[in-house]
């Protein structure tokens, strides 16, 4: 009986239909747990979480990288949104349901996920889904992370618990936005706290974690919402924003930790504005990057998942952008995990980050940095 265990991933891999995304890149394979968080404070605001660890482990099945229904709802909505991303051959939904995901398989003997690694917590865009992110999240966290990405309950598009449950927001765009991100600082903090709740934990499958050395980054709205967090919770050390402006107030004094900007090359000029207020409100380190050939909403995992499934990456120029998506991963990771290490070791740098490399990413330029 024992004997045949190993073969069952097998089995499930290759009955499995669909296409695969990439193996994460880094030193590590990835587990994957997901399941509710439950804030009682809040009339039982319900969060998801996606917590992805990186771990020593030998055998790797693929896993769908979205519930059907998200897949459906998250493609229509996006459609209405961006009719290029489809056309009278190709259909978007498809492509979202059937993305499947490589992670560790197995019970406690036979993966040892990585102890004590860092936490670093992912905020996901206005009316967006923290499963449009899976391809990053877990290939930062083969670098040697906890990533933990989340849903936010306030706007994110769909949100479907384990038990079948949906929450649809269908007018995500309709509240204020300084009062989403209010929200969105909020669930951060209480996804902290529940890291040392061992009863929540448990519930998820996993064992508390330290919150110690504690980072978030996020796209769009959740950029903006990883400045809040950072203001509000003194447990993060460091934030990075992807495209995410200040619609918040921050903190009179400003902000004493380190924070990586990254923008797009085609953002908005209310967007770099916004940006701007975050960088002159860091009294720390603090570096802003451009990246070229990527559009705002290219940040999300649908050129990987396009280039995954044999299509053209750059099939929607003016919305995703024409970047190689694994080279975008790449870059972000890379930048991240310098960014996040240095943070967390009290020290900025790196080859990366001092310059050192400056023919690694050529689309890569960096706007400016300073105290470090
Ligand atoms: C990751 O999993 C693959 C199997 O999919 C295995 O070949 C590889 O050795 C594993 N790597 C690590 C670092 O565990
Ligand atoms: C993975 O395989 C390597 C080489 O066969 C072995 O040394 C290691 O103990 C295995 N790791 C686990 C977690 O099973
Ligand atoms: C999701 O959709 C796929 C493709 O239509 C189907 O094979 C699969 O059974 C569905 N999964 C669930 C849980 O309904
Ligand atoms: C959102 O729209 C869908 C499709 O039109 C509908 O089925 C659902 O009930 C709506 N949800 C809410 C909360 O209005
Ligand atoms: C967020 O939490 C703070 C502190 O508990 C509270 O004062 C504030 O009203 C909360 N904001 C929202 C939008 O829930
Ligand atoms: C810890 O988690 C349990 C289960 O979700 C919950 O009932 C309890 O209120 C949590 N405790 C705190 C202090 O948040
Ligand atoms: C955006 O900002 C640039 C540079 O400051 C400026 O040249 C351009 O006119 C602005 N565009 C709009 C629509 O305001
Ligand atoms: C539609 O998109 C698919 C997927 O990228 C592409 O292969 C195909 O050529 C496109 N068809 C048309 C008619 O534009």
């Amino acid at each position: 009986m024992l004997g045949l265990l190993p073969i069952l991933p097998l089995l499930l891999a290759n009955k499995a239909v669909g296409y695969n995304l990439p193996n994460p890149s880094g030193r590590y394979n990835v587990t994957l747990k997901t399941g509710p968080l439950i804030d009682h404070s809040r009339e039982s605001w319900k969060l998801m979480v996606s917590v992805f660890q990186p771990a020593n482990c030998n055998w790797t099945v693929t896993v769908p990288n979205m519930p059907n229904k998200s897949a459906e709802v998250l493609a229509a909505y996006s459609q209405e949104y961006a009719p290029q991303l489809a056309n009278s051959t190709f259909e978007y939904g498809p492509l979202l349901r059937d993305a499947r995901l490589p992670v560790c398989v197995g019970d406690a003997t036979s993966i040892s996920p990585l102890q004590d690694s860092p936490v670093l917590l992912f905020s996901h865009g206005i009316a967006g889904s923290r499963l449009y992110h899976n391809v990053f999240a877990s290939a930062l966290a083969s670098q040697g992370f906890t990533v933990i990405t989340m849903d936010h309950p306030g706007d994110a598009t769909i949100i479907e618990y384990p038990d079948g449950q949906l929450l649809w927001n269908n007018d995500s765009l309709a509240a204020p936005l300084d009062e989403l991100v209010y929200h969105r600082g909020n669930d951060t903090s209480f996804v902290l706290d529940q890291l040392r709740n061992a009863t929540a934990m448990a519930e998820l499958g996993l064992p508390t974690f330290p919150t110690d050395h504690i980072g978030i980054l996020g796209h769009s709205l959740g950029g903006s919402t990883a400045l809040q967090a950072i203001g509000q919770d003194s447990r993060i050390l460091a934030a990075s924003t992807w495209g995410g402006p200040v619609l918040t107030e921050l903190p009179p004094s400003g902000i004493p930790r380190p924070i990586l900007f990254v923008a797009s090359e085609h953002e908005s000029n209310w967007t770099i504005n916004g940006m701007e207020v975050g960088w002159r409100q860091t009294h720390s380190p603090k570096l802003w990057t451009q990246i070229a050939n990527l559009q705002h909403t290219g940040f999300l995992d649908a050129m990987a998942m396009l280039k995954a499934a044999g299509h053209d990456p750059a099939q929607a120029p003016e919305v995703l952008g024409t970047i190689d998506p694994d080279e975008l991963n790449r870059i972000l990771v890379a930048y991240t995990t310098e960014w996040m290490n240095g943070a967390f070791a009290g020290k900025i740098g790196g080859p990366l980050l001092e310059g050192e490399q400056p023919d690694k990413f050529p689309e890569v330029s960096v706007v400016k940095k300073e105290n470090f």
